[in-house]
């Protein structure tokens, strides 16, 4: 069933083209219709603000909503850790919209703070690969972000997907609230339906590449991620996989805040991962990524390949095909995937099976 992987996590990191291809699929047509999520519009009517609640790698999805969702829809939205919202829950009132997001859809604390928060009068929508989990049956209304099963414990294929399920549902909020005209929704869902192909150009490319740059880290004992703006929760899921699988210590940090504290830890023995892709916070995060350097931290970037400012700051670039800053964080996590697996793969670790965790974690 591995397909010749030697992991499953390495072959789901290789099925997000497709699943992000069905993700899509029959949702947005010729990209000049609406949005067909199968949702109903009462669920979105006199909206007054939105709570996501998650856990792990969907929360990572979250905030890349949250983000998604403001910019796009102009609704405020928090992200909560389901294991706070379900005991320290916000004011709520009917014109509260919550999304439940999980993989397995029976995650013990987030479908307990989703039957919180129903009982509370909120209206409910969930985004999970799996309708027919406990969640499924929880929720009324649904996107199913079609990645299906996952067997990695790392989640990878259905971050990707419930990515994308974000970017429907922010879009589909701006159509029905007229927050952005048609021609910018449909640039970028034609920008999202080019995503799988350029996924397939990193894997082709990279996979030997970071497959090599992983030994370099075979005594490595600490890793920092920066990012900012939409890829700062793709720094945090960077960190995230790496330290599951690999057992590494990793932090994922805002760029901007490094200076504030986490700066002093770095050193020659810590390389810095630094997300760094044109748009307004660029050459932000470049100056971020130089302060760190000049600790004499090792600096990777996942950056845009022939790009001057960015050769000039990386002692390695893991590219990256340059697209309008807000579709980027579906195409930045996949080399951070690779980086994790690489690094866990040749400690000899079980990658599918890390110490610990389980791939549903039921209880609380
Ligand atoms: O099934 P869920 O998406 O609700 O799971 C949430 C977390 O337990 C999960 O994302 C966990 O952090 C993964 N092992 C991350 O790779």
């Amino acid at each position: 069933e591995k397909r010749g992987f030697r992991h499953f996590m390495l072959k789901e990191i290789h099925e997000q083209p497709g699943v992000i291809r069905d993700t899509l699929e029959d949702r947005i047509g010729d990209a000049t219709g609406p949005i067909r999520l199968g949702l109903s519009n009462d669920l979105f009517a006199d909206l007054e603000r939105i709570y996501i609640i998650a856990c792990g790698t969907s929360w990572h999805a979250s905030l890349v909503g949250k983000y998604l969702i403001e910019e796009l829809a102009g609704i405020a939205t928090e992200v909560n850790y389901a294991s706070e919202f379900r005991y320290c829950p916000p004011p709520l009132n009917p014109r509260t919209l919550v999304i439940g997001v999980s993989q397995s859809g029976e995650t013990g604390d987030t479908n307990a703070a989703l039957t919180a928060a129903k009982a509370r009068g909120v209206r409910l929508l969930g985004i999970t690969n799996r309708p027919e989990s406990s969640l499924g049956a929880l929720v009324g209304e649904l996107i199913d972000t079609r990645a299906g099963m996952e067997i990695g414990v790392a989640a990878t294929k259905t971050f990707t997907a419930q990515l994308v399920a974000f970017y429907l549902l922010a879009l589909h909020l701006a159509h029905l609230r007229g927050t952005q005209p048609g021609e910018r929704i449909r640039e970028i869902l034609i920008g999202l339906q080019q995503l799988p192909a350029q996924i397939e150009g990193i894997l082709d490319t990279q996979e030997r590449y970071i497959t090599e740059l992983a030994r370099e880290f075979d005594a490595t004992r600490d890793f920092i991620f920066i990012g900012r703006g939409l890829n700062y929760p793709i720094a945090l899921e960077g960190a995230l996989k790496l330290k599951e699988i690999s057992y590494i210590h990793a932090e994922g940090y805002p760029a901007g805040e490094m200076k504030h504290g986490p700066i002093a830890l770095l050193d020659s023995e810590v390389p810095v991962v630094a997300i760094a892709v044109p748009g307004k916070v660029y050459e932000k995060t470049l100056s971020n990524a130089q302060e760190a350097k000049a600790r004499d931290a090792r600096l990777i970037g996942v950056a845009p390949l022939d790009e001057p400012a960015a050769v000039e700051t990386f002692d390695q670039i893991l590219p990256v095909p340059v697209v309008e800053e807000i579709l980027s964080p579906i195409l930045t996590v996949v080399p951070l995937q690779l980086l994790a697996y690489h690094i866990a793969a040749r400690r000899g670790l079980d990658v599918d099976q890390p110490r610990n965790l389980a791939k549903s974690v039921t209880v609380e």
